[in-house]
């Protein structure tokens, strides 16, 4: 059974995701940073008849947390399949960068890069050991500067901090994509869509189904499928 870990899995989109990937069959790493939250997360999916489902405490912005998790994954299995960092916050209802509280700006990046890029590379060593490694940066249609230049939409002018940190997360998967080409590596960032959850106030456009659904996508891709790729719902999009 192939197996993945899922970050911020107790809730929203990641939760979701976890439930599917459970539904396709693979044996899914629901990462949480509260245990309560992640055994709730567990237990609702248990209801729901999925048994291939366990709780992994992991704050990505804990580095102790993360080695914890890593031990733990790997005294239960031999490879990790797919890694989907998913975690994420918005960091407050309006920041623009002219004015954005620094402390502000560096919460953000804690969470949404620095969270992805570490957690990544305490699971690369177990990722190597899939025949068919993929990672799914879950990233956000404001991380695309070209958007940032081109689009009206009042989102792209009020989230700048969360904005930054997407687009510096993209960077992220360029990197890493660029670093294991030629491997059976497939790293990508996707945007979900604007999905209503918490993150949101559930203000968002989109069920969390349809913003699970180009995750799964990316996190099951077959190996003639892209890496270090951005897209955005089911599209390719300009970084
Ligand atoms: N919703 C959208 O419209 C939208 C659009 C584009 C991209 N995204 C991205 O989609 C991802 C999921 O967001 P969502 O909308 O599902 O939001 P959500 O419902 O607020 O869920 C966020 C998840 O991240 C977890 N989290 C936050 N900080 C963490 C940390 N330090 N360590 C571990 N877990 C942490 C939360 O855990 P707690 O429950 O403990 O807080 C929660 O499980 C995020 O990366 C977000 O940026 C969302």
């Amino acid at each position: 059974m192939k197996t993945v870990l899922i970050t911020g899995a107790n809730k929203g989109i990641g939760f979701e995701t976890a439930k599917q990937m459970a539904q396709l069959g693979y044996f899914v790493y629901i990462g949480s940073r509260v245990k309560t939250r992640g055994l709730d997360a567990v237990k609702k999916l248990n209801e729901q008849g999925l048994s291939n489902v366990e709780l992994i405490e992991i704050d990505v912005t804990n580095f102790d947390s993360i080695k914890r998790a890593r031990h733990e994954l790997e005294n239960r299995i031999e490879a990790l399949d797919v890694l989907i960092n998913n975690a994420g916050i918005s960091g407050g209802p309006s920041q623009n960068i002219s004015t954005v509280n620094i402390e502000n700006l560096r919460e953000v990046f804690e969470t949404n890069f620095f969270g992805a890029v570490q957690t990544t590379q305490q699971f690369i060593d177990l990722l190597n050991k899939s025949n068919e490694p993929r990672i799914v940066n879950v990233s956000s249609g404001l991380g695309s500067l070209t958007l940032h230049n081109s689009t009206q939409n009042p989102n792209y002018k009020i989230y700048d901090a969360y904005s930054c940190s997407k687009t510096a997360l993209n960077a992220f998967t360029v990197m890493l994509a660029n670093e294991f080409r030629g491997t059976n590596f497939k790293i990508n960032s996707v945007s979900p869509g604007y999905t209503a959850t918490d993150l949101n106030q559930y203000k968002g456009t989109q069920t969390v189904e349809q913003g699970a659904k180009p995750i799964i996508k990316y996190a099951t891709l077959g190996n003639d499928g892209a890496t270090g790729k951005f897209f955005y719902e089911e599209e390719e999009i300009q970084w």
